[in-house]
């Protein structure tokens, strides 16, 4: 299987990035775990960060027809972006969000995520063990599909 791994704005800056809140693990780190998962699971990941909300958007729209499912961290646009819940709901995929901190226990604006509604499901508070979560969740999902 084929997934397209996103990760959102300020995820370059893993491990500089308020590491009370967010770790010492810069993302090159989170990847290489990632992907040693992801050759147990037999799965492809193509793994993709930006800070350019269309740019995440275009990658979204790729995975259209390509891909078997996408694991996201949208960082802050998972609390107002619109347009990402959009392409995330046009490409009907099977989509896990993730993220490092648990954004319920945060500051309120970070409560909601307006992309949660179009996902399989969200999986918040582990750090970098999210992502790992993340994949095997959607290898789960894609095992036996609900
Ligand atoms: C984050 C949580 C978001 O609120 C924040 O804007 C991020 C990272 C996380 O992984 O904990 O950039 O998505």
């Amino acid at each position: 299987k084929n997934i397209l791994v996103l990760h959102g704005p300020n995820l370059n800056m893993l491990g500089i990035r308020e590491p009370g809140v967010y770790g010492n693990t810069g993302l090159p780190a989170i990847n290489e775990k990632l992907q040693k998962l992801a050759d147990k699971l037999s799965f492809t990941l193509d793994i993709f960060q930006s800070n350019h909300e269309g740019e995440l958007i275009d990658r979204i729209h790729g995975a259209f027809g390509v891909k078997d499912g996408i694991l996201i961290n949208p960082g802050a646009f998972t609390h107002y972006s619109y347009a990402i819940r959009d392409a995330l709901s046009a490409v009907s995929l099977p989509i896990v969000e993730v993220h490092l901190s648990n954004i319920h226990k945060r500051e309120s604006f970070r409560h909601v995520s307006v992309t949660a509604p179009v996902v399989i499901g969200q999986i918040a508070g582990f750090g970098p063990y999210s992502y790992e979560l993340g994949l095997l969740a959607l290898h789960e999902h894609l095992q036996s599909p609900a």
